[in-house]
């Protein structure tokens, strides 16, 4: 059995081939009948001729389907008529299953296409999309083993807010109220104790209401948590975590990257290191930039969007105001008081957010303080406050929203594309 990789790389050019896959296109002349067949590794021209086959076969062949599977035997040929540059020749098939119709024609809304995706994934978009996603699962977790981290895990079900409570998924748990994780980051602060550099790859879940081209309600989160790390020092493991992911995906999936007609110079550009603004800076530019913002106003999607589109390189925005900052575990600048020792990562043309990290809190006095300014009960932070009471260090860490990192990469409209069963406010299905 061969691949259709092996065919488009010219290995078997003038040799007998058998590959397996599903109809892509087909088109019949009677006596001809041309089938693109694909699997994963591409697709391929493959043509019959009742010639050799005669009258049954070609009438079979022919009333084939998109997506109906099969296998086929032939010669292959260079073609340079027909796409990818080569033809193989039937001689012989298989048909696995012949399909009536296939529900995807062309020209489908994208609410469609997501009631479908069970079969959409097959399209060669998602497919290119899916390969990239490989890509950055593997390269992430590569780049943190090669820095010395180990890789752990939390729990998905929890009784503590990370991320405040407004975007909490609550659970019944045998009468008790608990919710689904909002990130692993409280968890990886305590292993961090044990293993000093640590990171995760998980699902989080955000209860967001509102339906932008960036959130989903259940998201792959990668996150990393390091002792003795200040903000800095996180945020240069970040930028060549960054350049390394955008390396390997340039490496291994141009060719995908180019069916979704990316960019790639843009991508080819993302080397670290990258600029780095305090929020106060920031708000310092809006005017020469035409924005309306001023020192405490938060940043949301748009807001993004209208500073994003000034680089050509991710930015990290650090020293956010208190105030604005949901979150209670950011440790606070001592030089700077009000500011906290945080950054977000914001990707370039337009997408924004895709890391939130920082220094945390690890003065015992300073946590409860905050625990007790954010109207937390302290009890339900034991474990959180007793890594504050035995044998605390300065630690950073961070949170990379990693279907964010795969939809600016792949350069897409929605976040939505960017993972294979998207969780939306209204979509549980398929
Ligand atoms: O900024 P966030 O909320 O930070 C945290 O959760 C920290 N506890 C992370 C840490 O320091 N360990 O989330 C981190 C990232 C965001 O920058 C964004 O990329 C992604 O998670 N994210 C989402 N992605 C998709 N849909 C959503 N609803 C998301 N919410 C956050
Ligand atoms: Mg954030």
């Amino acid at each position: 059995m061969n691949r259709i990789g092996e065919i488009l790389s010219g290995s078997l050019t003038g040799k007998q081939a058998e590959i397996r896959g599903w109809v892509y296109r087909i088109r019949s002349s009677g006596s001809l009948c041309f089938i693109v067949i694909r699997d994963s590794s591409g697709i391929v021209q493959t043509v019959a001729s009742k010639e050799s086959l005669g009258d049954m076969k070609i009438k079979e062949l022919s009333g084939l389907t998109i997506e109906s599977s099969l296998s086929v035997t032939g010669v292959v040929k260079e073609d340079k008529r027909s796409a990818g540059g080569y033809e193989l020749q039937i001689s012989d098939y298989r048909i696995f299953q012949r399909n009536d119709n296939y529900p995807i024609t062309k020209d489908k809304g994208e609410e469609f296409l997501l009631d479908i995706r069970h079969l959409w994934l097959r399209s060669r978009e998602m497919t290119s999309i899916m390969k990239i996603r490989s890509t950055v699962f593997r390269a992430f977790s590569d780049f943190f083993y090669n820095e010395g981290y180990y890789q752990t895990q939390g729990p998905m079900m929890v009784s503590t807010a990370t991320e405040g409570g407004s975007t909490l998924f609550k659970l019944d748990f045998f009468g008790e109220e608990i919710s689904l994780a909002q990130s692993s980051q409280f968890y990886l602060e305590v292993m961090m104790f044990a293993l000093e550099k640590v990171f995760t790859i998980a699902p989080s879940f955000r209860a967001e209401k509102s339906r932008t081209r960036r959130h989903l309600t259940e998201y792959w989160h990668a996150e990393a948590e390091a002792a003795w790390y200040a903000n800095e020092d996180m945020m240069r493991d970040e930028e060549r975590m960054i350049e390394y992911i955008i390396r390997e995906v340039l490496e291994r999936n141009k060719e995908e990257l180019l069916m979704l007609k990316r960019d790639l110079s843009k991508l080819e550009n993302i080397r670290a290191p990258f600029p780095r603004m305090r929020y106060s800076e920031l708000m310092q530019k809006m005017p020469e930039w035409g924005l309306g913002l001023k020192y405490g106003d938060d940043l949301g999607a748009d807001e993004e969007r209208a500073i994003t589109v000034h680089f050509d390189k991710p930015v990290f925005v650090t020293h956010y105001p208190v105030a604005i900052k949901p979150t209670f575990y950011h440790r606070e600048d001592p030089e700077t008081p009000g500011e906290l020792l945080c950054h977000d990562l914001l990707a370039p043309e337009g997408y924004g957010e895709i890391i939130g990290g920082g220094e945390r809190i690890w003065n015992l006095k300073e946590l409860k303080e905050k625990l007790k300014r954010y109207n937390l009960n302290p009890e339900d932070y034991y474990w959180y406050v007793d890594l504050r009471t035995y044998g605390s260090v300065p630690h950073s860490g961070f949170g990379l929203g990693l279907d964010r990192l795969i939809w600016w990469i792949c350069g897409l409209d929605t976040i939505r594309d960017a993972i294979p069963f998207p969780r939306t406010i209204r979509r549980t299905r398929p």
